[in-house]
């Protein structure tokens, strides 16, 4: 008997660890152009809301906030994870405030993703503990070029490095324990816009020794063999100084702000590296950096310099290859051309922060049909008193009966986003031999607010999905058609229907004809509505 109940625990121990091992944990999957988070196995589409700072550090005030969320259509949220909170005492690890966070999302349906308030917040290093805070000559800090110490410990202290690995290892090793099989927490942000402040570089002694040591050869070599697709900043800095394969940081690069900002970007990507090699040791989910973005005519140091950005990309894709992608925050104007900059064939778009406004209803629309994002989450999303009514919840409540249809069809060239303001208020997209010209609903002149000096912020999406089939979603759009066949040059609607899905099923609305396509000349949704329309063209 005794034998054959060892015999059963042998199996069954036998069976879970296959089970284990074939767990399919959150991860970066391509499909065409783009790369998908895939999360149980399936696609997702991360309707996001970032939580404010403070608010993850205390479950009861949480507690008002989750149906809040539901409310908005939120799908996951962005919580920070705090060093001080996690580690309050050296090695004693208190997991109360992630268990409690995990399991309050799990009952709200809400998936994770945890943000590592670890060494750095805001360049900071404000959520260390107060162990690592006191210790100043165990954990040094950066010094300025005059000798003042800043509440930012080094890139170059080994023990800072080897406590905040030592620490996220134990985060990691806790999601792997308590939610592989749920997957509630789906993707890590490592750190929190990491930068340098208030100087270009770290002047510290041991900043100092780095500055003098050979530029490592690994990133010599990217700098050879990438000469022509070199991010500008690092470029303009390698070539003025004479393409140089050997020497120190200024021998290679040249005296300058800008040697200074590749220099500390290397060591800041090199540090984010390490910490996230470790926790992906442990639970390999998908790990990213966010960026403060900086402003033209602005010095680095002035703005954190070194931080995950555009104009020194090729510093952070070969200092910390384990990061899954690179992250835009969005305090800056200029959307577009931003997200143009990080959406790149090794860097799939994810804005996990934006600030908290209206506009964010059109931008998400734009973000997912033109750049195929993963996911969007505006920053200090429980911050509304109205979170049902709020645009973005309406935007939201779309894109929530959508998700499948984008998901099977984003990275395929099928699918476009539209974005409008006063300024910029039409755009063409070409989709499937049909020209799409799209207008923000006030060049119609029909609405009275079209004499206003400022126009809401609209925005859209098409994808195609059949020869002459589309689905058009957002918010404040008007959409002509052409053929692009030169014997049938027109295009004319054939059908146009509203309606919403119903746990995964189209159900038609309103056919839409006469006065609401403007006798089939124009497909449209008001400011102010926020629908799918479905649309069958036909060429005359
Ligand atoms: C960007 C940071 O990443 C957030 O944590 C928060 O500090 C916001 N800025 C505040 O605007």
């Amino acid at each position: 008997m005794i034998r054959l109940y060892s015999l059963f625990s042998v199996l069954f121990l036998a069976i879970s660890a296959v089970a284990q091992s074939s767990i399919n944990l959150p991860h970066l999957q391509k499909q065409g152009s783009t790369s998908q988070l895939i999360v149980s196995g399936k696609p997702f589409l991360m309707l996001g809301g970032e939580l404010g700072n403070s608010s993850a550090s205390d479950m009861e005030y949480m507690k008002p906030i989750w149906p809040k969320l539901q409310q908005m259509h939120v799908n996951t949220v962005l919580a920070p994870i705090y060093w001080e909170l996690l580690e309050p005492q050296e090695g004693k690890f208190d997991f109360t405030l992630v268990d409690e966070l995990v399991k309050d999302a799990r009952q709200h349906q809400i998936k994770l993703v945890l943000l590592w308030f670890g060494s750095w917040k805001n360049s900071m290093s404000c959520y260390v503990p107060a162990w690592v805070k006191t210790d100043t000559k165990r954990f040094p800090r950066v010094q300025t070029k005059a000798g003042k110490a800043v509440e930012i410990l080094t890139p170059f202290g080994k023990n800072s490095l080897d406590a905040d690995i030592k620490a996220f290892s134990a985060l990691m090793r806790h999601i792997r324990e308590t939610d592989e099989r749920q997957q509630t927490v789906i993707m890590i942000q490592v750190e929190n816009e990491i930068g340098m402040l208030p100087e270009a570089r770290d002047h510290s002694a041991l900043a100092n020794t780095a500055f003098d040591q050979p530029v490592p050869k690994s990133l010599i070599q990217h700098l050879q063999t990438n000469k022509a697709a070199l991010a500008p900043a690092v470029r303009s800095a390698w070539q003025t100084n004479g393409a140089k394969t050997s020497g120190n940081w200024e021998a290679v690069f040249g005296k300058s702000l800008s040697t200074d900002e590749i220099f500390i970007a290397w060591h800041l990507a090199q540090y984010a590296n390490r910490v996230t090699e470790a926790g992906k040791g442990i639970y390999p989910i998908p790990m990213f950096v966010n960026a403060a973005l900086n402003r033209p005519n602005v010095k680095p140091g002035d703005y954190p310099s070194g931080g995950p950005l555009p104009h020194i990309i090729d510093i952070w894709k070969v200092g910390a290859p384990t990061l899954d992608f690179l992250s835009p925050d969005f305090y800056n104007p200029d959307f577009n051309y931003w997200n143009d900059l990080y959406s790149r064939p090794d860097n799939p778009l994810f804005i996990p922060e934006i600030r908290f406004e209206p506009a964010n209803a059109a931008r998400v629309f734009y973000a997912i049909g033109h750049y195929d994002a993963m996911g969007f989450s505006p920053f200090s999303i429980e911050s509304t008193d109205k979170p049902a009514e709020g645009p973005i919840a309406k935007s939201y409540h779309v894109l929530t009966q959508l998700s499948p249809t984008i998901l099977a069809h984003q990275g395929k060239g099928v699918m476009n986003g539209m974005l409008f303001d006063k300024k910029m208020a039409i755009d063409t997209v070409h989709l499937g031999g049909y020209t799409f010209i799209c207008k923000h609903d006030y060049t119609l002149g029909w609405s009275p607010k079209a004499k206003e000096d400022e126009w809401p912020t609209t925005g859209g999406l098409i994808i195609q999905t059949g020869p002459n089939d589309f689905t058009i979603a957002g918010s404040g759009i008007v959409i002509t058609c052409l053929s692009d066949q030169p014997q049938t040059p027109n295009a004319g609607i054939l059908q146009l229907d509203e309606g919403h899905y119903v746990d995964g099923k189209w159900k038609p609305g309103r056919r839409l004809n006469g006065d609401q396509d403007h006798q089939g000349r124009h497909i449209r949704i008001p400011v102010g509505d926020y629908g799918i329309q479905k649309l069958t063209l036909y060429r005359f």
